[in-house]
């Protein structure tokens, strides 16, 4: 009789909807249908850098699919990353003690760009690991899609649907600013599903002067609102300025017309997963789940198309996915006359 495998599972990074579906979705499956013995680490890395973990069963794990946040909370503590100041402790040391000494077989990080780098950093060093993908940006290499991100395009767009009432009343132009720190598919997909008249992503250099002459002439044709689309990360000259507040500030400059900004921020990360969240984190866990009982590792699990598979942790360590500059959602939206802040 072979020994039970032992998991440990550890959530890292900004938090977003469909943590814990995930959790439910590796370790249910580890426990039913494998027999596997699981634990959940606490906040991220440090719960496997200081050995703060707690036992995970079937009740443990039940009712929480449809609950936001993590049951084993988070942080973004980079075991790899040199500290500049406090004693120099060396964490990946600490991790491989701890992960032998509770006789791992294998270590599951949830987690985004910074985590399936920390995980792949573990795979070098010799753990057994497999990385499932979150972020509510969406930008994590070879996957079609992280978890969090339909939660978070569902509150995006449901925001941007209530500025047009606002913005219809007062006759103003609304700026609303959408989480993504590096890539803008939140801003993109939220911007056109919420009729967004102007989308400033990352990926894309904007000119104020095409922004300006483009709500002029929205007013121009008596148009008595219109609704600016910004993500988080794309670039100002003004540092330290929220990019909402920024390109507020420039258009009630250039159009003289009243502007006012909302940063929707954390609520975008907050409550219970979407329901297609819900499908997609459990469906990865119970992939995680699969390939630790088929003995493959350093794999991330990811979705191609609708299917559900895996890719090296070695490919996507170190890499974003950015929204391509001629994606065909860009391309049909400047078709609506959508503007992206460059002469079209
Ligand atoms: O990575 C997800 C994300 O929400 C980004 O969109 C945002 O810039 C960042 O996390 C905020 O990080 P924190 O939660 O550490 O403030």
């Amino acid at each position: 009789m072979s020994k039970r495998k032992k998991i440990g599972i550890l959530t890292a990074g900004g938090d977003c909807p469909g943590l814990n579906a995930a959790i439910r979705g590796v370790g249910k499956t580890a426990i039913v249908k494998y027999g596997m013995e699981v634990i959940g680490f606490s906040d991220g890395f440090l719960g496997i850098i200081n050995n703060d973990y707690i036992r995970l069963d079937e009740a443990s794990l039940s009712g929480i699919l449809t609950l936001g946040g993590t049951i084993l909370g988070t942080s973004r503590e980079k075991p790899f990353k040199k500290e500049k100041k406090g004693p120099d402790i060396d964490k990946p040391k600490l991790i491989k003690e701890h992960y032998k000494e509770l006789e791992l077989d294998c270590l599951v990080c949830i987690g985004g760009n910074g985590t399936m780098k920390t995980a792949y950093g573990l795979v070098k060093e010799g753990l057994h690991v497999i990385g499932i993908p979150k972020t509510i940006d969406n930008d994590v290499w070879g996957t079609d899609k992280t978890f969090g991100f339909d939660s978070a395009l569902n509150i995006a767009t449901d925001a941007i649907d209530r500025l047009h009432s606002t913005a219809n009343s007062h006759k103003r132009i609304m700026v609303i600013e959408i989480m993504g720190h590096h890539a803008g598919w939140l801003a993109l997909y939220s911007g056109i599903a919420g009729g967004g008249d102007v989308i400033l992503i990352p990926e894309l250099a904007y000119d104020m002067d095409v922004i300006v002459k483009y709500l002029l002439n929205r007013a121009r044709k008596n148009k008595p609102y219109s609704i600016v689309v910004v993500a988080e990360g794309i670039k100002t000259d003004k540092k330290g300025a929220s990019a909402a507040d920024y390109i507020a500030s420039k258009i009630e400059e250039g159009t003289g017309i009243e502007t006012r900004q909302t940063i929707l921020g954390y609520i975008q990360r907050g409550g219970s997963p979407s329901p297609n969240d819900r499908l997609l984190a459990s469906g990865y866990g119970a992939h995680a789940a699969e390939l630790i009982a088929d003995g493959k590792y350093g794999l991330m699990v990811s979705k191609k198309g609708e299917k559900i598979g895996s890719v090296p942790l070695k490919d996507v360590s170190g890499k974003l996915r950015l929204v391509p500059k001629n994606h065909p959602a860009i391309k049909r939206a400047m078709g609506l006359d959508v503007c992206f802040g460059v002469e079209s």
